[in-house]
This record gives structure tokens, C-alpha cells and sequence, in this order.
């Protein structure tokens, strides 16, 4: 074991099965729609995949190809630099954006480095958790000198992504019968985020994990993933772990929780974790869309009645928000805050 420190391992019964299994069942579903194809078959088939997975691939994304080979390029040219070089955009308490290299998921540390930066900049969120402080602060981007192309690579990419972001939105409110620009409002003054995932090659990838098993908080996350493999997704029949397998021109989608509530538990945020390997670095780009700061998550009113009432209580957003940035950056004691926090019983 020697070489990884203990801050890395996993309890026995979350470390990954190193065996390749292959089992097909994500959902790969093409977006182009042609004349002949019928908008409530994509409809229904984005219902399906997020009632039955919560996660699914699309191609013919609208995402120029070039693009997801530029911001790969960009990230590996990043992470490649020396050290010293990295820690100039550095993230601490003070401004969370930039990169980092010693997360936890559940107070396990995860073998990868980070950068992170939003995609609205400046962001303005509350200061604190304390629903009676009304403190505001503002979060910016820390941008490094080099790769010299490295910014304007990431802000291109996260203008397409924003776009797709909404597509998706679009077609999953169409899914669950409500109008389809029904949870654009909720994203004018956005939260959403983008980061750069970089998992080195590991000594000991049956004790360490790229990312512990987690639910992303968000609303939707889409994933650009090289051809190394190590996503997998907690299978909601069984609770096996399946792997995501990667597909060339594909982009990964997964339901966050706050669908989860919107929709009343109609699609279900899904647990997944990133597993590593000896021998081949990997990396992964997510965007995380999150709401505006003053939005309080709750069930929609369209999708309860007395039959479905509400399953959660309303949370604002931004104060939740602060609530995990708090403990995200330390290794806490406690659990972080969950929307099961807010679980109606
Ligand atoms: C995440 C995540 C998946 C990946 O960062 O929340 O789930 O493939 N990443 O890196
Ligand atoms: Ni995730």
C-alpha cells in the first residue's frame, strides 16, 4: 500500500471492483432532429432515460466536434505544467474558483486535480448559510497565463455547453408534460459552473477512487469524457455500478437533485463515482448547471396534487449553495447538507 497515502482510502465496501464488465443499457440518444424524426419520440426517449438511469449519452449534440478536442487539448495542457505553475490560480477560502488538487467526496480524498470557473463571471451569492444573514459576496474567475489559449478555449466551450445546457432542459420539461421554456427563468442569473477534471494514473486503484460516490447538486450536468473510461453510475434496479462506456462525438448527461425536487421525485438524481487506474491518465470536463441564487427549489406546482403532494420543502438555493462551499473546501466531521434535508416525511 505504501505509496497512496491513507487520506485516499476508501472503506471496503465502497472501493471499486476492478473487473471490466460490460453491460450496455445507458442510453445513447441522437439529438438531430431530422424531418422524419418526431420530436415526441426524442421527448419521450429523454423521459425514459431519466426515469429509468438518470443518466444517458447524446450525439448530435450541436457541439462543434473541433471544440471538444480543443478544450481536451487545453485541460492536458494545463494539468501537464509544473506545479508551481499551477498553485498561481490556486483556489482558497476566499475565492473558490481556480484549481486544486486535494478534494474530499465524503471526507475520502479524490485522486484528481481540479479547475474550476463559472460561467457567469462575476457570480454574486450569499456570504454565509445563516438564513438570517443577508451578507452578499462575489466569486471570479482566476484565469492562468498559460496555456496562453487556455481561457478563451474554456469561455468558447462554455458558451456551447450554456446552449445545450437549455436544449436539454427544454426537452426534459417537455418530457415531464410541463411547457418548455418552463425552467429557463430559474437560470437568468446562473450559478453554473465548469470544471476540469484531470485523475492521474493510480498505484492503487482498488483503494482509491477518482470520485467517491456522490450525487451532483445541480440541475443537469453534462460531461465531456476522453476514451480511458472510469465513470460509472449506480444502477437505480440493482444498485450495481455500471460503467459509462466512452463514445467518440458523445456527451454524458446526468439529472442532478434539484430535478429530483422540481419533478417531485418523478426523475431521480443517481449516485456515480469515478474509478482510476494504473496506467492511463483520464480526463473528464463537467459543466454543473445551477440556478440563480434567489431560487427556492421545490416540487412544481403543475407536477403535485393531492394524490402527489409535495415530497420536499422548499431551500433557497444560494444559501445551500454556501452551505456546501463551506464544507467542500474542509475535511469536515459532519455530513453535508443534502436535499434530503429538506425531505418531507
Ligand atoms: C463530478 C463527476 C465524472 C467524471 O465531477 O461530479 O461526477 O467522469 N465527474 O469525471
Ligand atoms: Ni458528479
Amino acid at each position: 500500500m505504501g505509496e497512496v497515502d491513507q487520506a485516499f482510502i476508501q472503506s471496503i465496501e465502497h472501493r471499486a471492483n476492478l473487473d471490466t464488465i460490460e453491460i450496455e443499457g445507458i442510453p445513447l440518444i441522437d439529438l438531430s432532429l431530422s424531418h422524419t424524426t418526431d420530436i415526441n419520440l426524442l421527448v419521450s426517449e429523454i423521459g425514459n432515460a431519466c426515469n429509468n438511469w438518470g443518466f444517458f449519452q447524446v450525439i448530435n449534440h450541436g457541439v462543434p466536434l473541433e471544440l471538444l478536442e480543443k478544450i481536451k487539448v487545453a485541460a492536458k495542457t494545463f494539468f501537464d505544467q509544473p506545479m508551481e505553475e499551477k498553485r498561481k490560480v490556486k483556489r482558497d477560502e476566499v475565492n473558490p474558483m481556480g484549481y486544486y488538487e486535494s478534494e474530499h467526496t465524503k471526507n475520502v480524498r479524490d485522486w484528481k486535480e481540479v479547475f474550476d470557473f463559472l460561467i457567469k463571471d462575476p457570480t454574486f451569492l450569499p456570504a454565509s448559510p445563516e438564513l438570517e444573514d443577508d451578507e452578499m459576496r462575489t466569486l471570479s474567475n482566476q484565469w492562468p497565463e498559460n496555456p496562453p489559449q487556455f481561457r478563451e478555449v474554456c469561455q468558447e466551450y462554455a458558451r456551447e455547453l450554456e446552449k445545450l445546457g437549455y436544449k436539454l432542459l427544454e426537452l426534459i420539461a417537455l418530457s415531464l408534460g410541463l411547457p418548455s421554456n418552463r425552467f429557463n427563468g430559474y437560470f437568468e442569473d446562473q450559478l453554473s459552473r465548469m470544471r476540469l477534471n484531470h485523475y492521474p494514473p493510480c498505484p492503487c486503484p482498488e483503494l482509491a477512487l477518482g470520485v467517491g460516490r456522490h450525487k451532483d447538486a445541480g440541475a443537469l450536468t453534462i460531461v465531456t469524457q476522453d476514451d480511458v473510461g472510469g465513470l460509472q453510475v449506480k444502477r437505480k434496479s440493482d444498485g450495481v455500478w455500471v460503467p459509462v462506456k466512452p463514445t467518440s462525438n458523445a456527451l454524458v448527461i446526468n439529472v442532478g437533485d434539484i430535478i429530483q425536487v422540481w419533478s417531485n421525485e418523478a426523475y431521480e438524481s443517481v449516485e456515480h463515482r469515478v474509478v482510476v487506474n494504473s496506467e492511463r491518465e483520464r480526463f473528464s470536463i463537467p459543466i454543473f448547471f445551477f440556478p440563480s441564487h434567489y431560487v427556492m427549489v421545490k416540487p412544481l406546482e403543475e407536477l403535485v396534487n393531492e394524490g402527489n403532494p409535495p415530497k420536499y420543502k422548499p431551500y433557497n438555493f444560494g444559501k445551500f449553495n454556501a452551505a456546501r462551499y463551506r464544507s467542500n473546501f474542509k475535511k469536515l466531521e459532519v455530513q453535508n447538507i443534502q436535499i434530503s434535508d429538506f425531505k418531507i416525511i
